[in-house]
């Protein structure tokens, strides 16, 4: 099993990636940790809540981190997601409260005192895990790696380089990539390749059931601005490619590089530079995937919305 805590801003991709986390029994999900992104907290958060209630997973602890960047002012991502940050469906009311800990201390608390070192799972903007990591340096001895949804090499979807969970907090994020964590980084490079076609969702909604219908209503409004603007054949499904890598990593190769993440220029905010040079000796490099098994993936999720 696989000790792991998510932190994510729900999201219609998140929201798929929560239900394969949530049904799968290879990993123990100790909490998810919510932060202000695709729409604000208070959806996110109640979004994480829906989704763990509606899995029947009300032993998962949900946790409200930060409601806002850093540094950078609010962005969010109506246009994707809907107004309540998961439209195309309707979930049940939460069953599981707010946990009244901030997230950001949870984290604090949960990967100080954890026996065995956590696998963190970012699926946001980079905020909680940002603030947890300058109030308390040491708790990355206690983080196996970090599982980051986030940035984009060729190009970006926010701005031309920029990726929307590292441009929605930069600061956040250079924070992460200069702490000296081993990151393994699925970018845009990467869920540009696992594009929900209309045979894939297809597959998923004769699925038929009440979890997998409301996927496939959720996929079927999902990224309609994307396939519009990128002109792909179907939406990028960016986060469950983090769950994908937990559970099957060998769906997925890359390389090791130097990332860097730009957070002074107007025109680059939030660009993620990758030196495949020399890395120089202090920093650890990162594990930057650039190839994957889309059919693997959509089969891994298939495979966990058939039996939820
Ligand atoms: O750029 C895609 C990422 O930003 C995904 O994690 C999506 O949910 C949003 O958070
Ligand atoms: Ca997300």
């Amino acid at each position: 099993m696989i000790e792991v805590i998510i932190d994510c801003d729900p999201g219609v991709d998140d929201a798929i990636a929560l239900m394969v986390a949530l049904s799968s029994t290879a990993l123990d999900l100790k909490a998810i940790t919510t932060v202000a992104g695709n729409v604000p907290l208070a959806l996110t958060q109640a979004n994480a809540r829906k989704l763990c209630t509606l899995m029947g997973r009300e032993d998962v602890p949900v946790y409200a981190g930060c409601p806002r960047p850093l540094v950078r002012s609010p962005i969010t991502a109506e246009a994707i997601h809907g107004i309540t940050g998961l439209e195309g469906a309707t979930l049940p009311e939460p069953t599981v409260p707010l946990q009244a800990q901030h997230g950001v201390a949870y984290l604090m608390d949960a990967l100080t005192q954890s026996p065995r070192p956590i696998t963190l799972a970012t699926l946001g903007p980079l905020t909680n895990l940002a603030a947890a990591v300058v109030q308390c340096p040491d708790i990355l001895t206690h983080v196996t790696e970090v599982v980051m949804m986030g940035g984009g090499i060729a190009q970006g979807n926010v701005t031309p380089v920029a990726e929307f969970n590292l441009y929605a907090d930069p600061h956040a994020a250079r924070v992460v990539f200069e702490a000296g964590v081993p990151i393994t980084l699925i970018s845009l490079d990467v869920t540009h390749q696992v594009l929900t076609t209309p045979d894939r969702l297809a597959r998923i909604r004769a699925l038929g059931n009440p979890v997998s219908t409301i996927a496939a209503d959720l996929l079927t409004y999902y990224g309609n601005r994307d396939r519009e603007i990128l002109g792909l054949p179907g939406a990028p499904l960016h986060d469950p490619c983090v769950i994908a890598y937990l559970l099957q990593p060998n769906l997925f190769s890359g390389y090791s590089a130097q990332v860097t993440v730009e957070t002074d220029s107007p025109l680059t905010l939030g660009q993620t530079v990758v030196n495949r040079r020399t890395l120089p000796p202090h920093c650890p490099p990162v594990n930057v995937i650039d190839q994957v098994d889309a059919d693997g993936v959509y089969a891994l999720i298939l495979q966990h919305l058939a039996s939820p």
